[in-house]
Formats: structure tokens, C-alpha cells, sequence
């Protein structure tokens, strides 16, 4: 798999974003032999390939779950008591920040700014905002995916 998708591409390390952005999306994570055989193929050193996979926070090097919840703690978002919202889904799954339950449904990751400021606090659920966000609306999101439903928010 991982050399379909290097064999879509050149050689040129101008490349090096988009076989990451492809990596992500199709195998789910980037795993330390992927980054390995990524700077091979772009004749760089891996320290390097790591360092871009861990500059951008769409990247993940462990396998996320099946949900991926984001908690905006973006300078709008956290004078609204974002970091509440964030203990809360931490603490309710028991799990570190970018972290995946136990039984990979949900990765939990805060993020900055996610370009929807008016709406905030904002949380966002495998790339769905969602607005005005407070503690017991956050438990009730949480709760909706142990019992995997769709909760309105
Ligand atoms: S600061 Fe949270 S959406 Fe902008």
C-alpha cells in the first residue's frame, strides 16, 4: 500500500506534504517505518520527514480511532472556557490529549484555531464543527458515540 502511493510521485522532495497527506488518509497514521521509507524514497534523512509529520496536527504517528474529536482551544475558543470542554472529553474516555479509547472509537486531540471563531467554543467531530459548545453538550456528543448514535448539538 504504502508503495502505491509512493509510486505516485516523483523523487522531488517538494513532495514530501502531499505522500504524507496520502499516507494519513489511506493507512490512518503514520507509522516509523512509513517516515523511514518515505525519506528513502525522497533520498532526505527521516529525522527530517518526522519533523514535518510533527509540525502539522493533521498528522498523527499513532492509529487514531474511528471518530476523530477535536477541541478548538484557539484564543476565542479558550476564553470561553474551551479547556473545560476538553478536560471533560478527557476525562469521560480516559484518555491523554491525542489519545484513542481503548477500543479505538474515539481519538480525542485539541487543536488551534479552526477558522470557526463566531461559533465558539468549538468542537469538531471528524471534521464537522460543532458551535456554542458547553461541558454537559460535550457529555452528551461523547455519550452519543459510546452508544453510536448521532447526537444533535
Ligand atoms: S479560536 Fe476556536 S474556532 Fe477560532
Amino acid at each position: 500500500m504504502l508503495q502505491d502511493i509512493l509510486s505516485r510521485y516523483s523523487r522531488n522532495r517538494t513532495c514530501l506534504v502531499m505522500i504524507l497527506q496520502d499516507v494519513q488518509t489511506e493507512l490512518g497514521y503514520l507509522a516509523e517505518e512509513s517516515l523511514a521509507e518515505i525519506a528513502r524514497h525522497l533520498s532526505m534523512p527521516v529525522a527530517h520527514v518526522h519533523s514535518v509529520a510533527t509540525f502539522y496536527n493533521v498528522f498523527s504517528l499513532e492509529p487514531r480511532g474511528e471518530h476523530l474529536v477535536r477541541v478548538c482551544l484557539g484564543t476565542a475558543c479558550h476564553v470561553r472556557q474551551a479547556s473545560l470542554i476538553l478536560d471533560t472529553a478527557l476525562r469521560e474516555l480516559g484518555v491523554s490529549d491525542g489519545g484513542t479509547t481503548k477500543d479505538r472509537k474515539v481519538t480525542v486531540q485539541s487543536v488551534g484555531c479552526v477558522g470557526a471563531c463566531a461559533i465558539g467554543p468549538v468542537v469538531e467531530v471528524d471534521e464537522v464543527h460543532h458551535g456554542h459548545m458547553t461541558v454537559p453538550k460535550m457529555s452528551r456528543l461523547l455519550r452519543g458515540f459510546v452508544a453510536n448514535k448521532e447526537v444533535a448539538t
